[in-house]
């Protein structure tokens, strides 16, 4: 986990602003990921798939022939199960380890699915999607990132499209001086309605449900339909 310090207070000015640009984007970059599968420090897989996922499956969220996305998909074991029920999945991240984890879990239980090494704010779905399924993947991403993926998903989604969102709860103690902590970086609800307005999803009702994870951080189970 890292600690970046908070960005320049507002009115700081243009001169301020260019000159404490980054130049590169904020964040883990795909190496930062890699080392982690490459070493095996990879405590937010749960060995198995999400047990958020089966009730999902079993209401019909994820129909056969859906075409769904799992970005950031780690080991791939929900990749695994959604093309078991018979999805068309596509499994996008960018660090090889991740990507060589997927395919072999794929070839070991006679699955397939369409695997891909790529950056999610660089690549294109071929097609619009009918389903996404983003388990951790958000909050990998440093906040400055959040709302060019949140554009990405919005636009790649069908109307009607569904967003499972499992928004991680990392609240840290440096978070109330502005220290902006991560990965995984904390997905309050508040800025996933900002990032995921209600304008372009639906939003059920709170409560949501939320399901503790052997990490020590919460995920928030937010089922968002693209607005047609
Ligand atoms: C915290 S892990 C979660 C993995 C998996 N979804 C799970 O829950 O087990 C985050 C994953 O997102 C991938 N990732 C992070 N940023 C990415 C990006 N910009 N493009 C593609 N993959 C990315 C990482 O390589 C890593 O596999």
């Amino acid at each position: 986990m890292s600690r970046d310090p908070a960005p320049p207070a507002a009115g700081s000015g243009r001169a301020d602003a260019t000159a404490t640009a980054p130049a590169s984007p904020a964040g883990p970059t795909a190496d930062f990921w890699q080392q982690r599968f490459a070493s095996g420090r990879t405590p937010w897989d749960r060995g198995e798939v999400n047990p958020a996922l089966e009730p999902l499956i079993a209401r019909g969220a994820f129909p056969a022939g859906a075409l769904v996305l799992v970005p950031g998909c780690g080991a791939g074991h929900e990749v695994a199960r959604l093309a078991a029920a018979g999805c068309r999945v596509l499994a996008v991240d960018y660090a090889p380890g991740a990507v060589a984890l997927t395919r072999e879990r794929l070839v070991h239980e006679g699955l397939r699915a369409q695997v891909i090494e790529a950056d999610l704010l660089e690549w294109t779905p071929p097609a619009p999607l009918d389903a996404i399924w983003d388990q951790a993947c958000l909050c990998a991403l440093h906040p400055d990132r959040w709302i060019a993926y949140a554009t990405r998903l919005a636009h790649w989604t069908s109307p009607g499209g569904l967003l499972v969102l499992l928004a991680v709860q990392a609240e840290r103690e440096g978070r109330r001086q502005g220290f902006i902590e991560g990965p995984p970086y904390h997905c309050d609800a508040n800025a996933m309605r900002a990032l995921f307005p209600s304008t372009a999803w639906k939003w059920p009702k709170p409560p949501y449900e939320s399901r503790a994870h052997r990490s020590g951080f919460a995920e928030l189970q937010l089922l968002l339909t693209r607005a047609g």
